[in-house]
């Protein structure tokens, strides 16, 4: 299934929220509605206002409040701000097909233009009733700040262990896609069973989306992801498939492969590569994220069948074996 079937149950619900998401950005400076319009010129995979929306209309008899609409804006404007904030932490030129913030108008601008879209999302979810929204969305953006500054931490540190690699990912993008999830279903009014597993499902969806995400990093095609990579191995960000092979090569070749990372220079990214295939790193990946798709499977399994319960485990499938 491509994206537009998946999301067949929630199209006028997305548009509402497409609409939403640029009344946000709107604004009577003529510099800053450029920037904006930068933003809004450019269109994601939606995925995680797509969560938000399946989940709700799963849990509540497929009614689509204003509010779950702002929700589901909020939080893509929370991942935009991530987006901007990580492209000027990589020194990323390409984003969503097009030339990054930061090599269009410089870091300090789009460190601001970041905090501004965090502002506006708090903003927005401040006018919903259920507070149990705002308690989730906060301890998930402290987390992943906090993810974000671990990694940092650990840049360069060829000792990372399996453990904290995981919990970088779960906290910098599993609970993002746990929230939506599980905000979802509060706004569907779900009761706490419903709003578990909704939430373990996003969190296991989660970690297979950036397992697969860091292999993409390797193997991807630049110009179909719309974005750069190789990033991971030459800014010292041990992922998954970077960890398997540090812990696979012969210590002669690791130390070889090795004085590829800090560089961005293309030709190193296929020695990366070449290692990757040669030790079947990205096989390993592959069964690791076909772990976590199972569990989220066996999440929704649980909750009564839907046309929203099949888009969830569909919407899985396609990140999982996306190449865009
Ligand atoms: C990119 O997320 C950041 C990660 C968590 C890997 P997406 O791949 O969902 O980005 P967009 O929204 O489609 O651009
Ligand atoms: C995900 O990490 C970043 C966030 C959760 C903000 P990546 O660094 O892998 O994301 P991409 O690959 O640049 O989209
Ligand atoms: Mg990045
Ligand atoms: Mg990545």
């Amino acid at each position: 299934m491509n994206l537009s079937e998946i999301y067949k149950p929630i199209k006028k619900d997305l548009e509402r929220v497409e609409v939403e998401f640029k009344r946000q950005l709107s604004s009577e400076d003529e510099f800053i509605a450029e920037i904006n319009g930068h933003l809004i010129g450019t269109s994601g995979k939606r995925i995680r206002p797509a969560l938000v929306l399946l989940s709700a209309k799963m849990v509540n008899g497929r009614l689509v409040t204003k509010e779950i609409i702002n929700l589901a804006a909020a939080i893509e404007l929370i991942h935009t701000a991530t987006l901007i904030h990580d492209d000027i932490i990589d020194e990323s030129d390409l984003r969503r097909k097009k030339k990054t913030l930061n090599s269009k108008w410089g870091n300090d601008i789009s460190v601001l233009v970041g905090d501004y879209l965090y502002s506006k999302a708090f903003s927005l979810l401040s006018g919903l009733d259920d507070h149990r929204v705002l308690c989730s969305l906060s301890v998930t953006t402290n987390g992943m700040c906090e993810g974000e500054l671990f990694q940092l931490h650990r840049r360069y540190k060829m000792n990372i262990t399996m453990d904290e690699y995981l919990e970088i990912i779960r906290k910098k993008t599993a609970s993002l896609m746990a929230s939506c999830c599980e905000c979802g279903a509060f706004m569907g009014k779900a009761d706490k069973r419903g709003v578990k597993l909704l939430k373990d499902f996003g969190m296991n969806f989660g970690m297979a989306f950036q397992i697969v995400d860091d292999c993409l990093d390797i193997i991807g095609d630049e110009r179909r992801l719309g974005k750069s990579i190789g990033s991971d191995a030459s800014k010292g960000k041990l992922t998954l498939p970077l960890i398997y092979l540090k812990n696979s090569l012969p210590n002669k070749e690791w130390k070889r492969l090795q004085e590829m990372f800090s560089s961005s220079n293309g030709t190193n990214i296929s020695v990366i590569k070449e290692a990757a295939k040669k030790y079947k790193a990205i096989d390993y990946c592959i069964e690791k994220v076909k772990g976590y798709v199972s569990a989220a499977e066996e999440n929704l399994m649980r909750l009564e069948d839907s046309p929203e319960r099949k888009s969830l485990i569909e919407l899985v499938h396609y990140s999982v074996n996306r190449k865009s």
